[in-house]
């Protein structure tokens, strides 16, 4: 393999460049327009592109897409042309039309395009998607997912941060989203609020959404980022070090023989009963450590050799980001919302 390239840089762009380095496998290059970029590259013993373009005509196995949302449409499209595999950042576009361009186009050339939710690679997830499908919980019922979190004044100082599409909702609960639809199935109709009565800007401080999924799971999800709480994703799984962890759970899930709750995997059951008054018992779910971002590399890899199918499709992706979509529709007429048929 003649490795996979890392387009973009900054946050997540350099942790997937340790993630790669992590799963042993092989980095082609480095693509970044900022000339500083030039020495992360240097500091990994590869080339360094100013352009994709560049990079594809050096012959890359894979190209991960970690540059801004608006540069994804583009970019993916670019590498699907040259016929090179794509793992796009979330959200896979920034609209759902250029997301059904990009998924469209790769499966009309027959090039793989993966979805970047590192969540559905957490262990846990997959150990709790292990029992659902088996039916350790009895029917679902129901969900909750909590993203509550406080973000620093100065995160709005950057004005994008202030604008339409940076709230909690698109920016945060979209990785809640795709795990409950990895967890539940396709989401058929969402209602939604949103506020922006702390802080006043143009974007929501916080929004609560209920979802049906298909087969009737009613689901609730909050997201705010102006609550001082230790229930989010972000604060319990561990999953990026740059956030301290709290040790709680964030998202619950309701069966009618037992629940789940997570990311602490625990599993509540009475044993069948289904009887108010008996006790109901606490078992947790094997917990194995992983990263998730090495883990999603060793899927793209294996997907790139023809070895496995993605773990997060662009399709994944695209439906994800329509339930997002549908949210802030659904907020803004008060009316509910079949996700993909309002954008
Ligand atoms: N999965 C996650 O948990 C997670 C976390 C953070 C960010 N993201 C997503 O990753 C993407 C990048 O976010 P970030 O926070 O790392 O951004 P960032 O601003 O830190 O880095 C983006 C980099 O892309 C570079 N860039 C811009 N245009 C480019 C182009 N045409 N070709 C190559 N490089 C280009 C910039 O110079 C910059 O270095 C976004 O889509 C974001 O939503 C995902």
């Amino acid at each position: 393999m003649a490795g996979i390239a890392v387009a973009g840089a900054g946050l997540i762009g350099t942790r997937h460049l340790a993630a790669l380095r992590a799963a042993g496998l092989a980095i082609h290059s480095v693509i970044d327009p900022l000339p500083e970029t030039a020495e992360v590259a240097q500091a990994y013993g590869v080339a360094h592109h100013t352009s994709l373009a560049a990079a594809l005509a050096a012959g890359p196995s894979g190209v991960v897409l970690a540059t801004p949302n608006s540069h994804h449409k583009d970019g993916a499209l670019e590498c699907i042309a040259a016929g090179v595999p794509v793992l796009i950042e979330k959200p896979i576009a920034t609209g759902l039309a250029d997301a059904r361009r990009i998924v469209e186009a790769g499966e009309a050339a027959g090039v793989a395009v993966l979805t970047g939710h590192h969540r559905r690679h957490l262990p846990v997830v997959s150990a709790a998607r292990e029992r659902i499908e088996r039916g350790a919980l009895g029917r679902i019922v129901a969900a909750h997912a909590m993203f509550w979190l406080a973000k620093p004044d100065s995160y709005f100082e950057t004005p994008w941060r202030r604008a339409a599409g940076a709230g909690p909702t698109f920016m945060n609960l979209i990785h809640d989203i795709d795990m409950l639809r990895f967890l539940l199935g396709d989401v058929v109709q969402v209602q939604a609020v949103q506020s922006n009565a702390v802080r006043g800007n143009p974007i929501e401080d916080a929004c609560a959404a209920v979802l049906t999924f298909e087969g009737g799971v009613l689901c609730t999800v909050q997201a705010s980022d102006a609550i001082v709480a230790p229930w989010s994703y972000e604060l319990t799984a561990h999953d990026n070090p740059a956030y301290p962890p709290t040790g709680e759970n964030a998202v619950w899930i309701g069966g009618t023989h037992a629940s789940l709750a997570l990311p602490r995997g625990e599993e509540w059951s009475d044993g069948g009963k289904r009887d108010w008054w008996q006790p109901i018992s606490r078992t947790t779910l094997l917990r194995a450590a992983g990263d998730p971002l090495v883990a999603q590399m060793q899927n793209f890899a294996a997907v790139i050799r023809g070895d496995a199918a993605p773990v997060c499709s662009g399709r994944d992706g695209m439906e994800s980001l329509a339930v997002l979509i549908a949210i802030r529709t659904a907020a803004a007429t008060g009316g509910a919302v079949v996700p993909g048929e309002d954008g």
